[in-house]
């Protein structure tokens, strides 16, 4: 058997003396799309920090297309293929759209600020073509009119959509979505549905985690929300 996405095996999280993530065993295969459903406070976002490596002192084993990655930066993760978004938006509000895909360019996950607009500047000064890819991935998530819009003034479901392109410009072989409808109303969430369904398309792995089976049942049938 190939090695799959994301193999994780007997993954457990504590904080203190809460335990987390207790022994999980999961795979991602290339290409596909999965969902992880539980309630509040289940440990799923847990899950993905321990994947991305923002959370750590974790125990089991992390690979990514059969390579351990457990004791890998964050940044290293990232420039093997991973890629995420957060249940609470983490955009810079107060950048323009371009300006937030741009950032994601640089495969961070956990990098400051400081670090990413440091970055930014060397990208403003060489890179015309990132400009470019980073305007077609505005237009992949149907932003490409609000280029110039700050990210703070968009409506939540845009914010939504643009956390998903600047995840993208890190071309990741797999994107780790933390309610990526949360807060979304039944239009938006069938816009992010077909938008995931064309991601998806690109060859690009998902794995999705929700608190409710709205979206994660619309991939598993094929149905609209
Ligand atoms: N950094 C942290 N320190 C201590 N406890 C945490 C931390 N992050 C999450 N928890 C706790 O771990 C449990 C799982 O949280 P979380 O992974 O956010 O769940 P979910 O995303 O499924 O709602 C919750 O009880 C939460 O309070
Ligand atoms: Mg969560």
């Amino acid at each position: 058997m190939s090695a799959a996405e994301l193999e994780i095996e007997g993954l457990t999280l504590r904080y203190g003396g809460l335990t987390a993530i207790d022994g999980l065993d999961l795979r991602v295969e290339t290409g596909s799309l999965d969902g992880l459903i539980g309630p509040n406070g289940a440990g799923k976002t847990s899950v993905f920090n321990a994947i991305c490596g923002l959370a750590r002192g974790g125990s089991g084993a992390i690979l990514l297309r059969g390579e351990r990655i457990d004791l890998l930066s964050p940044d290293a993760r990232a420039r093997r293929g991973l890629a995420r978004t957060f249940q609470n938006l983490r955009l810079f509000k107060e950048m323009t759209a371009l300006e937030n895909v741009l950032a994601g360019m640089h495969a961070e996950i956990g990098g400051s600020l400081v670090e990413i607009l440091t970055r930014l500047g060397r990208f403003r000064s060489k890179e015309r073509a990132a400009v470019r890819e980073a305007r077609d991935l505005l237009a992949f998530v149907g932003l490409d009119a609000a280029a110039g819009t700050l990210a703070g003034s968009l409506s939540y479901g845009d914010q939504r959509r643009l956390e998903v392109a600047r995840a993208l410009a890190g071309r990741p072989n797999l994107m780790l979505l933390d309610e990526p409808a949360a807060g979304m109303n039944p239009a938006e969430t069938a816009g992010l549905n077909d938008l995931l369904g064309e991601v998806k398309a690109r060859g690009v792995a998902m794995l999705l985690v929700d608190h409710d089976m709205s979206l994660v049942s619309a991939f598993a049938t094929g149905s609209p929300c």
